[in-house]
């Protein structure tokens, strides 16, 4: 069926989640609430929140705000990097509910994958307790490797019945220069839907010359044509935008189709993250040597010097 703004993935928890969301990273509070607004009145039903945004409270106002009923509304928060552990993840759900006044969270997410092994897993204890609780829908992960994805799994075959929580959501950077193939396929296999992030690329690659004559053929703008492409491989898509008129334009992704051609020339098989790049994290080491060896990994293979495997 053609894609059109409403258009949903269901999640392996069972819950529909809409292919458009709203982000709102870098969206400072004075403003969360205007723009928030701005984009539900646009046609987004969907906003992509974390703790250390800090702009929980004003983003959900703004979506309440706008007058669609809570349960046409999608909202997803964050454990922070920094408080990957059982008893942190527990206290964030409880802030981001009394914060947002939602009643409920549709999805909280991992942020990192630091912490080591107990704090991963350990948070990941506190998300699947907040599911049995009601107070969030649907749980995920974000920034994680296969490798993170394969301990995960280890530990869930593990548990009784009930007890491993479903993995719904992996939240990557993903856009043509980083398609991140071994991430998206393991994924896929189990139906764990990607949300594709800085799927802008920050606004970098705007006038690149693999790009820009795809735009010109379609009658698009570039953001448009990088938007297309992230809803055509299957992705939710997370556009941050705190510009009225960008906010719209970004909705407007539907009524034209990339062919195999124009997707072709898109998949450039580069590794080029525009940001932090914590997929690569190493399994052990405090949250601090994580951090600093996932950011000289990424870059050592972002200019070549390793191959990214
Ligand atoms: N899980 C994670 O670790 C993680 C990491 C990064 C991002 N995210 C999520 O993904 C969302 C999006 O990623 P992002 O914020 O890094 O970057 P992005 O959406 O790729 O790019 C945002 C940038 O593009 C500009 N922009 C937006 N629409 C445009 C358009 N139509 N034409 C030209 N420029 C346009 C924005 O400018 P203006 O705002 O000035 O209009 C902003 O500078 C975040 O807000 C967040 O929700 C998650």
């Amino acid at each position: 069926m053609a894609l059109h703004i409403n258009s949903t993935a269901k999640l392996p928890s069972g819950y529909e989640i809409p292919l458009l969301g709203y982000g709102v990273y870098q969206t400072p509070s004075e403003v969360a609430e205007d723009v928030t607004q701005h984009a539900i009145k646009s046609g987004y039903r969907h906003v992509d929140s974390a703790t250390v945004y800090r702009n929980e409270e004003p983003s959900a106002k703004g979506m309440l705000k706008a007058g669609i009923p809570r349960d046409q509304l999608f909202y997803t928060s964050k454990v922070p990097p920094k408080s990957i552990s059982y008893n942190d993840a527990k206290a964030c759900i409880d802030e981001s509910l009394k914060k947002t006044g939602l009643g409920y969270v549709d999805l909280y997410l991992l942020h990192a994958p630091y912490g080591g092994k107990e704090g991963r897993l350990g948070a990941w204890k506190a998300l699947v307790e907040a599911v049995d609780a009601g107070k969030v829908r649907s749980i995920g992960v974000s920034n994680y490797g296969v490798h993170h994805l394969d301990e995960l799994e280890e530990w869930q075959k593990q548990q009784p019945q009930g007890a491993a929580g479903i993995i719904s959501v992996n939240q990557i950077e993903l856009h043509p220069w980083l398609a991140r193939k071994d991430i998206v396929q393991w994924c896929e296999r189990r139906n764990i839907v990607l949300q594709a992030y800085s799927p802008l690329v920050r606004a970098t690659r705007m006038d690149d010359p693999i790009l820009m004559p795809i735009a010109k053929k379609h009658g698009k703008e570039p953001s448009q044509i990088l938007l297309r492409w992230g809803l055509q491989k299957g992705f939710v898509i997370l556009p941050k935008s705190v510009t009225h008129s960008r906010i719209e334009e970004n909705t407007q992704l539907y009524g034209f189709e990339l062919d195999g051609e124009d997707m072709r020339a898109l998949d450039t098989g580069k590794y080029e993250p525009c940001t932090w790049d914590p997929t690569t994290a190493p399994l052990s080491g405090g949250m601090a040597l994580q951090f600093v060896y996932g950011h000289a990994l990424s870059y050592l293979q972002r200019f070549g010097i390793m191959s990214h495997g």
